[in-house]
């Protein structure tokens, strides 16, 4: 069994990686501004201290699960502080870590700010109810529940991925070519975000490979979605699911799969006893996860059949 390097040790050998990575990703993240993707001339004042009119669910013209879609994804991006908190915890603020740290949470908090403008001026959501969500939802806090450097960098691979599909396959849905323009621009920010987690787990794959195919292994068996703390987030994400933006074949198939498979995770060598355990119980997960994953197709299939039948 060979030991995992100490959190110091790590980070300090990955930081080189850290620097290639962030100068690949400022040279290829194109800036971008959140105000010209908002229909403005669509805006108008709401009721109460200006005295406009009211808001009303008739006044969106999205699809309803377009909208809870919508509000998941900005509750999500909402959290923004706890996030930052947890990277700039566990990677630090100093040298070429730092900067990305910095970087990444300022990329991010576009991401709320595009939507939220987005949503109330199309009047896509009420104001009211999503302010006292966020309230709700930051109030919470977040924790990724995954300590150390190498969970982290697994968490992270994983859930940008996550939440570009999400972001893309919302925008798809909303059957809005401004919204669909607009998440588009959020969920390529998201996939250079994964991009760079994606390629230092792969340096950390060569530093500490057992410990890493463990950590690996543990954040996919118990992963969760970045905004599971989000108040009845499990009505909505069957909701989501059923409208296929976000479901157990996406999370195999779209997310999972391709992260383990650019990380060459069933054929890289050089793994001990602990490291080869670690594996076989990630492809032992995999393929429950693929059964459980074409259960739900299967039942979604009927499902959508009773309703179709019904009308
Ligand atoms: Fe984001
Ligand atoms: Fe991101």
């Amino acid at each position: 069994m060979t030991a995992s390097p100490d959190t110091l040790t790590l980070l300090r050998e990955l930081e080189p990686t850290v620097e290639t990575n962030l100068n690949r990703h400022l040279a290829t993240a194109k800036e971008w501004f959140p105000h010209e993707y908002v229909p403005w001339s669509e805006g108008s004042d709401f009721d109460g201290v200006l005295g406009g009119q009211a808001w009303d669910p008739e006044q969106s013209r999205l699809p309803e699960v377009a909208r809870t879609s919508l509000i998941v994804n900005l509750l999500t991006e909402d959290n923004l502080p706890s996030y930052h908190h947890e990277i700039a915890t566990t990677f630090g603020r100093d040298g070429a870590w730092g900067t990305w740290v910095h970087r990444w949470t300022a990329e991010e908090g576009r991401h709320g700010i595009a939507i939220r403008d987005y949503l109330v001026t199309t009047r896509a959501v009420d104001p009211v109810a999503l302010e006292r969500a966020r309230m709700q939802h930051m109030a919470g806090g977040f924790t990724n529940g995954n300590d150390g450097v190498l969970s982290s960098l697994a968490y992270v691979s994983f859930q940008e991925l996550a939440t570009r599909v999400a972001h893309r396959n919302t925008g798809k849905v909303s059957g809005d070519p401004i919204c669909d323009q607009l998440l588009a621009k959020v969920a390529a920010d998201e996939n250079l975000h994964m991009l760079f987690y994606r390629n230092l787990l792969s340096a950390a794959f060569e530093l500490a490979p057992d410990a890493t195919m463990r950590a690996v292994c543990d954040v996919v068996k118990d992963f969760q979605m970045p905004g599971h703390t989000i108040e009845n987030f499990g009505r909505k994400s069957v909701q989501i699911a059923m409208a296929g933006i976000y479901d157990l074949r996406i999370h195999h198939d779209e997310v999972v799969t391709p992260v383990l498979r650019q990380l060459r995770v069933l054929d890289r060598e050089g793994f001990s006893g602990e490291g080869e355990k670690a594996r076989e119980e990630l492809v032992e997960f995999m393929t429950g996860l693929d059964t459980a994953a074409s259960r739900f197709e299967a039942k979604r299939e009927a499902a959508l059949a009773r309703v179709k039948s019904r009308a």
